[in-house]
């Protein structure tokens, strides 16, 4: 009890945030302005409480440790990391996909499968939502298989992603049509939770990727790639260096997708902007 008091009552000082943020942003390229010191002390008692250490000090110490390091890491940045998402977010995305994206690829490809990434997919509701939108086009008549990648930097994400299971709030925004064509209901009808179906499922790859790191280790090039509300975190010279390595696995012809509040003006990259937020990379 005393131990759960005290971490409760426990105080990030500006030092300790100073070297957590520093790590964070080396190794995530998040942002940590000051602003989010409060957060992360927030967020972080929860490290406290599994290790059972009652001081940020402590909690500091080991984390810059060589050991410490090596395993807190990625605890540390399930717990920075923002993971707010959602089903049919942004929805006039997956419209310009249907009217203007896939076409591009099945006019006279039918061999060809269409690859689609999803880079920062959180919990898994996007690249779902990806894959039930181009099935659902598919299926009107073109032969072509398909396949979406789905990565993140948080592994607690990937998991939920992997489990694909998701409570009634979260489906709120699934359109009926969809809801009952791509979800299964629990059987026990009191716990409200929906799985996806194992059609949808198989098409979906989940796997670590950082996009700190200086290659990302994905096999396929792609034809469309979704990278939406993740860049708001970097700051501009990181958001160009992620775009420009993203775009190494994007097709010459093939489109980018990114978040409504991003922006990629005044980067001079090999794309055309074909509607706001929505490029094709120059061939
Ligand atoms: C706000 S969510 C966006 C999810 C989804 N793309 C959407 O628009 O709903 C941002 C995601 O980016 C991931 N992320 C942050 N930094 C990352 C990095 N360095 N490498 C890969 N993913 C990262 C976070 O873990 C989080 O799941």
């Amino acid at each position: 009890m005393e131990t759960i008091s005290t971490i409760y009552k426990a105080q990030l000082s500006d030092k300790d945030f100073s070297a957590l943020a520093e790590i964070i942003t080396r190794e995530t390229g998040i942002k940590m302005p000051v602003a989010k010191k409060v957060m992360l002390q927030a967020r972080l008692k929860k490290r406290l409480t599994a290790l059972n250490l009652t001081s940020f000090s402590d909690y500091t110490r080991h984390v810059v440790s060589k050991e410490g390091f090596a395993v807190e890491l990625i605890h540390m940045i399930d717990a920075v990391s923002t993971n707010k998402t959602d089903f049919f977010r942004e929805p006039i995305h997956f419209d310009v996909l249907t009217d203007v994206v896939l076409p591009q690829f099945v006019k006279g490809n039918s061999d060809q499968p269409v690859r689609i990434w999803s880079a920062g997919c959180s919990s898994g509701e996007e690249p779902y939502n990806i894959a039930m939108v181009v099935d659902n086009f598919l299926k009107k008549g073109y032969p072509n298989d398909f396949l979406v990648r789905a990565s993140d930097i948080s592994t607690a994400v990937l998991q939920m992603g992997i489990n694909a299971i998701y409570s009634d709030k979260r489906i709120a925004p699934v359109p009926k049509y969809y809801l009952h064509k791509y979800f299964m209901r629990s059987r026990d009808k009191s716990k409200n939770l929906y799985k996806v179906v194992p059609e949808i499922r198989k098409k979906v790859q989940f796997s670590r990727i950082n996009f700190m790191d200086a290659t990302f280790k994905v096999p396929e090039r792609f034809d469309v790639i979704f990278c939406r509300n993740v860049l708001i975190y970097f700051d501009r010279p990181t958001q160009k260096a992620v775009i420009l390595k993203l775009l190494r696995h994007l097709k010459p012809g093939g489109f980018l997708f990114i978040g409504h509040s991003e922006s990629l003006i005044d980067m001079n990259l090999p794309l055309a902007s074909i509607r706001p937020t929505v490029f094709r990379k120059l061939e």
